[in-house]
């Protein structure tokens, strides 16, 4: 087992990283305070893994909260489920939350513990790799809107990650494809070097292969757990872990909550963010190539949905949550391996980047 800090002063916690730890009550004891946990979980997952976790759990009183799977669930009305599932529990103050699911269960799971009672503590335990390396670390939870992804939350930090990466053995290829998108990202935007390693080891990665997700993890996890210990409340450095989100959030937005997802759209929005930097001429067209067959061969879509035109991205992206004072601010590479926020950029490259034929380019790849 891996042992990871998220370093936040007195809101610090672990992310622990190994095959099996669902199974330790060990780990988790510690960062249970009172008597009972509400385990909110869905209907896909809970069916796999409730069970182990609330006998891992043995010494404290379970309330199970299943909710219904998907993006699409992510809102006010399942929101509200939980609490009235915990209020008729009678669970106080001292109730420990824990997320037994993928971003969406964390999301909502860590929200819903930032508001019950005014904020009771939380534990994250992710089962999607999606989840395992970028949602259940850094403390951004919250639900969609019909008009923007995410755009009612609060930053709220768990107690702990409990990563068991074994779970991902029951993970869909395309929800494996979608979290890839993720851990690419952080080659992009800091980790020049793991760009290498992810091109010799993406195929052991989508075959689930047990020793590379736990150094993709682990190296995602570092590099998520160092930018939110400088940055927790995303004044700066931490946007950069937005790169693609900007066109992909529209793509979601605007295909509707579940059709492509998350991991997904960021992958097409890569793409985008690839081709903007290459008009800015920050990085060459082979560094752009290099970065689409990546994501290629991670399973990823690398070209956006064909009937979205620029006029439909610009209406979804002015609702961005890094829009300030009315200008957008996109995350693009200034080089490989390093990523800027920026509102700097002429219009009419963007407009360039939303018209560009992304299936042109892609055909035109050298294999
Ligand atoms: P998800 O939570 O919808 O999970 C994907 C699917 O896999 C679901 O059907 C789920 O039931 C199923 N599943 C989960 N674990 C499984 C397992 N072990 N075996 C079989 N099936 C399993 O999607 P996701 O990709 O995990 O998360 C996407 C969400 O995370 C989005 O809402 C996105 O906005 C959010 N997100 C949040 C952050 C953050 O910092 N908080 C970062 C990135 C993404
Ligand atoms: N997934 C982006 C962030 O946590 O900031």
């Amino acid at each position: 087992m891996q042992t990871l800090k998220v370093d936040l002063g007195e809101r610090s916690y672990p992310i622990y990283i190994g095959e099996g730890l669902l199974d330790q009550t060990s780990l988790l004891a510690p960062h249970i305070a009172g008597r009972k946990v509400a385990v909110v979980s869905n209907a896909t997952v809970a069916p796999l893994y409730l069970d182990r976790l609330t006998q891992t759990l043995g010494a404290y009183s379970v309330v199970p909260v299943v909710l219904p799977d998907g993006e699409a669930f992510k809102n006010w009305e399942t929101l509200q489920t939980i609490f009235d599932a915990m209020l008729t529990a009678r669970l106080d103050r001292r109730v420990t939350v824990i997320a037994l699911g993928g971003g969406v269960i964390g999301d909502m799971a860590g929200f819903a513990a930032a508001c019950y009672q005014r904020g009771v503590d939380f534990i994250q335990v992710p089962t999607t790799l999606l989840s395992q390396v970028d949602s259940s670390v850094g403390g951004k939870t919250g639900i969609n809107h019909p008009l923007g992804k995410n755009m009612v939350g609060a930053f709220y930090q768990p107690q702990a990650v409990l990563i068991d990466t074994t779970t991902l053995a029951t993970l869909p290829p395309r929800e494996l494809s979608a979290g890839l998108a993720e851990v690419i990202k952080y080659g992009f935007i800091c980790d020049e070097p793991f760009l290498g390693w992810l091109e010799d080891n993406v195929d052991a990665l989508r075959a689930v292969d047990q020793a590379a997700l736990t150094v993709a993890i682990a190296r995602s996890c570092e590099a998520k757990a160092r930018v939110v210990g400088a940055d927790e409340r995303e004044s700066g450095v931490r946007a950069t872990l937005n790169l693609g989100h900007t066109f992909g959030h529209a793509i979601e937005t605007h295909m509707g909550y579940g059709v492509w997802l998350h991991g997904e759209a960021v992958g097409a929005g890569t793409v985008m963010a690839l081709e903007m930097s290459m008009r800015l001429g920050w990085i060459t067209q082979a560094e752009r190539d290099r970065g689409i067959r990546l994501l290629q061969r991670a399973g990823l879509p690398v070209v956006p949905p064909a009937e979205m035109t620029p006029a439909d991205f610009l209406e979804h992206m002015a609702i961005d949550k890094k829009v300030l004072d009315g200008s957008l601010r996109l995350v693009l590479l200034r080089s490989m391996g390093e990523a800027v926020i920026t509102a700097d950029y002429p219009h009419d490259v963007l407009q360039a980047t939303l018209e560009a034929d992304y299936r042109a380019i892609v055909a035109g790849l050298e294999v």
